[in-house]
């Protein structure tokens, strides 16, 4: 079945007390909108439009794909006129899949049921404990008669406890008719799409109202409490679908994961941990506690230590990081490094078996295999106005306390004595010292306080 899909996100979004458009606020690391998106092209629509209006142009900047249309509606009268600025998009498709901006745990799933129930008007409801603020689905001998809106409601109307999530599928080759008769005498008045249940019923279109299995998925995001709740509801959703992988979660419900984690066999994450972007961890990685992982790819076998902070890198086999390491973007690392704590690693490779294991900065810098880089040393890559590469070659022996002042080349073997500062090239093999011969003077007095006049 062809299907076009309109997702509403013109409104403001008072209640988050914010100058960002509601839709963009994150959840797990995505903007609302985007997990809507997400959802949506998995249904494979012939056309995605997008209604904007309050800061749409920063709504469109943030989610503009080619797949992806936008409908301005300049001043925001109701959802139904908000449909209503999206029809010009829309191709001849049998159904419309209207979805809110702001309901960002829909399952596509859950909509693919409700656009197989039928041809007619097909309303995703939910059945709630607490009801208030929502349209209440008005049944007769079963049959959905109209959804009428909280500030519209009866006393006994408020009673109902299934809602309107907002979500509805519709015939697409109606809409303009029933948008077109749509009026605002209501408390609110707007432009109720929820006022073409009766427009159909008169025209004698089929009504079904389906509650969703689990209402999580229906609920929109008005305030940032309803922000947090939302996105402790899907941290814990990810981490439930962790350990049933495998992966061992010291506390699930401490675990954070703001994009796409890939885990292999005995993993294991301890708490406070934070991933961001595409992380991939592979077999009998381990990971500390409070270590926060953005964009990166660890090979088997390696062991993030607590506090490490590692961004845009890969990390290999059988490495150990941290704990207090810094890596970030444009780092490689080959099996068994050793990267140790206050060690900041930038733009660089280093060779397989090589160590850095204390407070050290290593910056725009190649480094061989089997490497030992001393405590305290410093790659000075920028004079202020350019950067440039240190070379470090295979099996060279950096002491305590070195500068390498780039560009600078220390070749095969070479060996810098402790506390050198190395502005020239070091040939293969060759010990480079650059300290001055250090002198003892006997009998040497300190200075004492001089008595007060
Ligand atoms: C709407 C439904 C209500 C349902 C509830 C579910 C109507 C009349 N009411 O009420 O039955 O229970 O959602 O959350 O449909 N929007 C626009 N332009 C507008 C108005 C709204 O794009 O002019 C968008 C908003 O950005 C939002 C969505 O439509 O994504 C819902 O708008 P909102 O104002 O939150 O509607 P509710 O009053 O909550
Ligand atoms: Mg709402």
């Amino acid at each position: 079945m062809k299907l076009n899909i309109v997702i509403l996100a013109a409104g403001q979004g008072k209640r988050m007390n914010s100058q960002l458009p509601k839709v963009l606020h994150p959840l797990a690391g995505k903007p609302l909108l985007g997990h809507v998106i997400a959802a949506a092209r998995t249904l494979e629509p012939e056309k995605i439009v997008v209604v904007i209006g309050h800061g749409g142009e920063r709504v469109n900047k943030a989610v503009a794909a080619p797949d992806i249309e936008f409908a301005v509606q300049a001043e925001q009268r109701g959802t139904g006129h908000a449909l209503q600025q999206a029809l010009p998009y829309l191709a001849k498709a049998d159904t419309t899949l209207v979805l809110f901006g702001d309901v960002p745990l829909i399952h596509a799933e859950t909509l693919r049921g409700l656009i197989q129930q039928g041809k007619g008007v097909r309303i995703l409801t939910a059945m709630l404990d607490e009801p208030q603020g929502y349209g209440r689905i008005v049944r007769k001998n079963k049959q959905v008669r109209a959804i009428v809106e909280e500030k519209d409601a009866t006393t006994a109307q408020k009673k109902i406890r299934e809602i309107n999530t907002g979500i509805m599928a519709l015939p697409t080759a109606r809409l303009a008719g029933w948008l077109g008769k749509l009026t605002p005498q209501n408390a609110q008045k707007e432009y109720y799409l929820t006022d073409i249940v009766p427009l159909a019923l008169a025209d004698r279109v089929a009504v079904s109202g389906t509650p969703a299995n689990d209402a999580w998925e229906t609920l929109g995001v008005n305030s940032k409490m309803q922000l947090a709740q939302l996105e402790r509801h899907l941290q814990q959703r990810t981490a439930n679908q962790l350990l049933e992988q495998g992966v061992t979660l010291a506390d699930p419900a401490r675990i954070d994961v703001r994009g796409e984690i890939t885990c292999g066999r005995d993993v294991s994450i301890d708490i406070g941990c934070i991933f961001e972007g595409k992380v991939t961890l592979a077999d009998d990685v381990s990971v500390g506690a409070h270590c926060v992982l953005q964009n990166i790819d660890v090979k088997p076998g390696t062991r993030i230590e607590p506090y490490s902070h590692l961004v845009d890198a890969v990390i290999g086999a059988n490495c150990r990081i941290g704990p207090y390491a810094r890596i970030r973007p444009g780092t490689t690392l080959a099996d068994d490094v050793h990267i140790g704590n206050f060690v900041e690693v930038k733009a660089s490779d280093v060779g397989a078996g090589s160590k850095a294991n204390h407070l050290t900065y290593i910056g725009d810098s190649s480094i061989g295999a089997n490497v030992n880089v001393g405590a305290g040393t410093i790659t000075c890559n920028y004079d202020g106005a350019n950067k440039f590469r240190t070379v470090i070659e295979d099996d060279v022996f950096i002491g305590s306390d070195t500068q390498l002042v780039a560009p600078v080349t220390v070749h095969r073997g070479a060996t810098i004595g402790a506390g050198a500062t190395i502005t020239k090239d070091v040939a293969a093999g060759n010990l480079a010292i650059s300290r001055a011969k250090q002198i003892s003077i006997s009998g040497w007095k300190r200075p004492t306080k001089k008595a007060k006049s």
